[in-house]
């Protein structure tokens, strides 16, 4: 048997901050109800010329880097995003040519805010059965080229930004300290697309569409569905709360990462939190939190890292990570 190993981790956001008072010298709100309701207090968006691609290919260097393996060993680019550059090709494929995969198969994966858990999912089953060796793990989104920035309930939430995961395919029997990928758990129903959607009717007008949200819906939906997604991650590994080391959630809003906490009595200490400085990144929260946690040291070899996500679909996801 082989097993997903962690080799590395990279982040990047664009430089561009925008702050909760900068949005609201253009739309009706303010700092006040933004960090009440959501507890973000910042996002960075994409410059002038950047585009998804851009922003997964810089994530993927420093992830590459961080490993120690150049891009010309990685077989396989599997890039989670809603917000590709183009339609077609797919983004993965522009990530291969900006960082000289030239032996890879590339491909995204479309599962919202979920995307990242599903594509590592993806690429697992492939290092798992040894179809591919190196894999990179792609969660890119630019949310900022589909919200309206009219509409003062969806604006405020997004933001621009990548992270990457390089996995190995290892020989079960050389793995140190049970590390690796160790179980993903991937759901969705479609019956709920209208609370959560991207319209088409901007499509059609050669300008892409915008996000509508039913805010109050998705918040009920996303305290269960991740609470189901965190239950099934445990029980299926037999294990507690407290045998996890850090739980990484998908960053939409405080409230409901704090609703998991309290509802699983995790220490908010365990919980890996960027939503106040990225907002939500869509499928970037969890790749982008992951690089920061190890990378200020939190995150150490061979310790128990829960995800979990819920997003537009609906999909949710969870998975636990051996790093
Ligand atoms: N500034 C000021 N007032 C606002 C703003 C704003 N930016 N946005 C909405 N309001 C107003 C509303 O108009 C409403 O006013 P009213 O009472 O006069 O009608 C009031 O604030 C309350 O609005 P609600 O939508 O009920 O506020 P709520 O407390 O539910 O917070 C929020 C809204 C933050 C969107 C919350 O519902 C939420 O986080 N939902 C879940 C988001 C989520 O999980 N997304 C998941 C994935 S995203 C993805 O997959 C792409």
């Amino acid at each position: 048997m082989r097993r997903s190993v962690v080799r590395g981790v990279g982040g990047y956001l664009p430089s561009k901050c925008v702050s909760n008072s900068d949005l609201a010298g253009n739309l009706d709100t303010t700092d006040e109800w933004i960090v009440e309701r959501t507890g973000m207090k910042q996002r960075h968006l994409l410059g002038d010329g950047q585009n998804t691609s851009d922003l997964a290919a810089e994530a993927a260097k420093i992830a590459l880097q961080n490993a120690g393996i150049d891009a010309s060993a990685i077989d396989l680019i599997v890039v989670a995003t809603v917000t590709p550059d183009h339609p077609f090709p797919a983004t993965a494929a522009r990530v291969q040519a900006k960082i000289g995969a030239t032996k890879a198969f590339a491909f995204d994966v479309n599962a919202v805010c979920s995307g990242f858990v599903y594509a590592l999912s993806v690429a697992d089953q492939y290092l798992k059965t040894g179809m591919a060796k190196k894999a990179l793990v792609i969660g890119a989104d630019a949310m900022s080229k589909i919200v309206d920035w009219n509409d003062r309930s969806t604006a405020v939430l997004f933001g621009d930004g990548a992270g990457a995961l390089v996995l190995e395919s290892v020989d079960e029997t050389h793995v140190d300290f049970g590390r690796g990928v160790h179980s993903t758990h991937l759901f969705s129903d479609g019956c709920h697309y209208d609370l959560l959607y991207v319209d088409t009717k901007q499509a059609s007008a050669k300008q892409p569409g915008h996000v509508h949200m039913q805010g109050r819906e998705i918040f009920k939906f996303a305290i269960k569905l991740i609470g189901e997604a965190v239950e099934t991650v445990l029980h299926h590994n037999s294990i507690a709360v407290d045998d996890i080391d850090w739980f990484v959630p998908h960053q939409a809003n405080l409230r409901i990462i704090e609703g998991i906490s309290t509802h699983f009595k995790i220490p908010m200490e365990k919980m890996v939190v960027t939503v106040d400085r990225h907002s939500n990144t869509s499928a970037a929260t969890i790749p982008l939190a992951l690089w920061e946690a190890a990378n200020d040291g939190r995150i150490q070899q061979g310790q128990r890292v829960v995800l979990e996500a819920m997003g537009g679909g609906l999909t949710w996801a969870s998975a636990l990570v051996v790093w």
